[in-house]
């Protein structure tokens, strides 16, 4: 998947990018990563790519000429079909289901803004859409594009190592992740619980889907309303929430 990112700081994008899986993934040429500065397109020696807001108030406005100069030129770099996303605390939020449908394109042209965002007209006339990471305010689009495409990369095919799946990550299913563990055994006084001990595949499936069924239940009960259970699921969930109401007050969450 070919990466085009907008930004006024590139050394800081490719270096989110350049360790583990999403470093390999890009070493690998599974994705690329190429940067346009709008710097690069302002009209003045000096490269000035901002100015004071209509209106008055604080802060300043990226200009509209040389982020649209930079667009262009993302637009026309990138594979057919690739929208142009900004990201802003404005967008839709973004998650798991959005990622998945904007994995199956070859290209992804992200627009970083920084001050107090960008001339309007810009984002009328070329951006196709606009995200969020989350409900709080970051000092630029940089980190929350480097977070589009680490999870972006982690889809890809062969990004992720024969023991990795990103079939097994939280949401891919609609639900949290199931609780890991490694050795030791016992860990200041607490045990991995038995079932994981017991080479018994059947078991250990059944305990991480009602752990993951059971997690969602008590920490995002919102996941839990928009999905459909199985019959198996119900009645595992069922239990955990049996297990859960009998325990004896204060003991062990999980
Ligand atoms: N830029 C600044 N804050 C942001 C957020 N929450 N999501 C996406 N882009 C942003």
């Amino acid at each position: 998947m070919q990466f085009h990112v907008i930004t006024l700081f590139p050394e800081a994008v490719r270096q989110m990018l350049g360790c583990g899986v999403t470093g390999r993934a890009l070493k690998a040429g599974l994705a690329s990563l190429r940067t346009w500065n709008p710097r690069d397109y302002a009209e003045d020696e000096r490269g000035t790519v901002d100015d004071r807001p209509f209106g008055g108030g604080p802060g300043m406005v990226m200009m509209a000429e040389p982020v649209s100069l930079a667009i262009q030129q993302a637009r026309t770099a990138s594979p057919q079909g690739s929208r142009v996303v900004y990201l802003s605390p404005q967008g839709r939020p973004l998650n798991q289901h959005r990622l998945v449908a904007a994995a199956r394109n070859d290209g992804l042209v992200l627009l970083c803004g920084r001050y107090e965002g960008i001339d309007e007209r810009v984002l009328a006339d070329q951006v196709d859409e606009e995200w969020s990471i989350g409900d709080y305010v970051l000092s630029g689009g940089e980190l929350a594009a480097a977070v589009v495409m680490d999870a972006l990369i982690r889809l890809l095919p062969g990004a992720l190592g024969k023991n990795e799946s990103a079939e097994q990550d939280s949401f891919m299913q609609g639900l949290l992740d199931c609780p890991h563990y490694t050795r030791p055994e016992r860990w200041r006084g607490q045990p991995v619980p038995q079932v994981l001990r017991s080479g018994d595949h059947g078991a250990i499936e059944n305990w991480r889907k009602r752990q993951a069924l059971g997690r969602t239940w008590r920490r995002r009960p919102d996941l839990l309303a928009r999905r459909q259970l199985s019959e198996d699921e119900q009645r595992l969930l069922q239990d955990y929430i049996d297990d859960y109401n009998s325990r004896p007050r204060g003991a062990d969450e999980e």
